[in-house]
């Protein structure tokens, strides 16, 4: 008995180390836009990720909900978050909710195939429950902040502390820069790691989501914006920028980088009323235009046969867990994404051509959406959101961002548009074409029927008693 478990043991060993499972570093910015970072816009001041992007594969149609608890949903479950419940808006603090305890999460199933793994910066996942939290999640480390936002030096929201090394509060990182404190503590998983053990840093940084708040070296870099929010937020992606500077370099000085696989994706588009940028695309954060939706991305690394190209094929965010543990070579789930692995690899067509943007029916008529891409076509039915309009980056010293909204109870007037032929969403062809508007409609219904309930409680007081009790810094142990 006891001989045949360490046979085991030992052949798990070997076919551990035989399958060579590359490091992942799987980096999310937060409401960095279409148009914020150097390889779409020359302003934009990011050596290191303009390198990586065109030394990999950038993903032009890669696609991420409208905001942040729902794309973080994706990536960890895999999962469309109209079917979990995660469709609406975002976790508040003081809402007793979490991603649902049952999904198998994608640090989870690498941890099976004997992966380390690390989550430093935003969580958005929920708290209420120590369940909930990164470490139970299946993170061997966390440190970050489990809220939406908070003040990058102070580390506060809402009145109450949230920066966690695991469960413990982190109190010492009082007045340091967000994006120091988890480049540095990257840096230093890389450091202690053993190279032989394959690695999964899931690094959601803080950047670039407001408040607006940078070290004035890096605004001084940007001497020709005169528009001060501008200029700070363009120094916010520079600094993240150099983070993932540090952070290659030590994969690098360790001797990782090409057995590492980079994976950089926004979490949404930016959000225009707060400096960010999505020019040329239509929209911005909270909608289903592109600009909401079509992420920056690019994957650079270990495994891919053809780099430095742009890919065209569609991505949509439920699909990077099955791509990842495709690329870590470990057992797939039952997941609504799609393994993309080899089509990015090998540059072959993408292995979707359908997808759902959002549904949400939460708050029909003001702020309920649904939208489907099926080939070329998009049919948004009813409200895509605010804010409308294809804003410049401002560059006065003025905010220029020139905002309407087009709002539309219902599910009519509906939204037709090829984006292949039209990306900007500049032509409704929903009158010239109501058979398609009819066919994708019927699509919709039918996703429709698969709709969970969204999980969108009221605030729960619970939470600050909690809080208070916990020496005034977010807790978990209120539901
Ligand atoms: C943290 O900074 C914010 C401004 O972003 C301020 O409103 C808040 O009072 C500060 N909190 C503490 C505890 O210093
Ligand atoms: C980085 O972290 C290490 C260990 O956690 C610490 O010793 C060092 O002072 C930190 N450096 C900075 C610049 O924060
Ligand atoms: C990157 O490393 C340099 C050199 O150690 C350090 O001065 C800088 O603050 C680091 N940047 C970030 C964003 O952590
Ligand atoms: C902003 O204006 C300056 C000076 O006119 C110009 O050099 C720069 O290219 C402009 N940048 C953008 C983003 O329009
Ligand atoms: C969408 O537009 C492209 C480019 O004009 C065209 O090639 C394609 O046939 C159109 N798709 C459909 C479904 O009409």
């Amino acid at each position: 008995m006891l001989v045949l478990h360490v046979a085991v043991v030992v052949l798990m060993n070997i076919s551990w180390i035989a399958a060579k499972r590359p490091h992942i570093l799987f980096i999310v910015a937060d409401d960095l836009g279409w148009n914020d970072v150097g390889y779409q816009n020359p302003d934009v001041i990011t050596p290191t990720i303009d390198g990586l992007a065109k030394q990999g594969v950038i993903f032009q149609s890669s696609y991420v909900l409208p905001i942040c608890s729902p794309s973080r949903s994706t990536y960890m479950s895999g999962m469309y978050p109209y079917k979990t419940g995660m469709q609406h808006i975002v976790i508040g603090g003081r809402q007793s909710v979490c991603l649902p305890l049952e999904l198998r999460t994608l640090p989870q199933q690498l941890k099976e195939v004997g992966y380390a793994t690390h989550a430093v910066g935003k969580w958005n996942l929920g708290f209420c429950n120590l369940k909930c939290i990164p470490t139970y999640r299946g993170f061997d480390s966390f440190l970050g902040y489990y809220n939406t936002q908070e003040d990058y030096y102070n580390h506060t929201f809402g009145g109450y502390l949230d920066l966690h090394d695991g469960e413990r509060v982190a109190r010492e990182y009082d007045g340091q820069y967000s994006t120091h404190v988890y480049t540095n503590r990257t840096t230093s998983i890389i450091e202690a790691h053993d190279p032989d053990q394959p690695l999964f840093i899931y690094l959601p940084y803080q950047s670039v989501h407001y408040p607006i708040q940078v070290p004035d070296k890096y605004a001084d870099m940007y001497p020709h914006i005169g528009n001060e929010g501008r200029k700070k937020f363009s120094g916010m992606v520079t600094a993240m920028d150099e983070g993932i500077g540090n952070i290659t370099r030590a994969l690098q000085d360790k001797g990782m980088l090409d057995d590492t696989i980079i994976l950089f994706t926004t979490d949404n588009g930016a959000e225009l009323l707060k400096y960010g940028n999505n020019f040329p695309l239509r929209g911005g954060k909270h909608t289903l235009w592109e600009g909401g939706t079509r992420g920056v991305a690019f994957m650079a690394g270990a495994g891919l046969q053809h780099t430095g190209i742009k890919y065209n094929g569609l991505i949509h965010s439920i699909d990077w867990m099955p791509t990842l543990i495709g690329a870590a070579g470990a057992p797939q789930a039952e997941v609504d994404g799609v393994n993309q692995w080899d089509s990015i690899r090998l540059n072959q067509p993408s292995k979707r051509s359908e997808f759902i943007y959002n549904l949400d029916d939460f708050h029909i008529p003001t702020q309920g959406h649904a939208a489907i891409r099926v080939g070329d076509w998009k049919l948004i039915l009813g409200y895509p959101g605010e804010s409308d309009g294809w804003t410049k980056p401002m560059n006065d010293t003025k905010d220029t961002a020139l905002l309407y909204n087009i709002y539309s109870p219902g599910d009519t007037p509906s939204y037709l548009f090829n984006i292949t032929d039209d990306p900007r969403e500049f032509h409704n062809v929903a009158y010239q074409h109501p058979d398609i508007v009819q066919k994708l409609t019927k699509r919709i219904q039918e996703y429709r029927l698969l709709m969970v309930p969204a999980k969108y409680p009221a605030k729960d007081p619970a939470a600050d008693v909690a809080a208070k009790k916990n020496g005034n810094a977010w807790a978990s142990g209120w539901c």
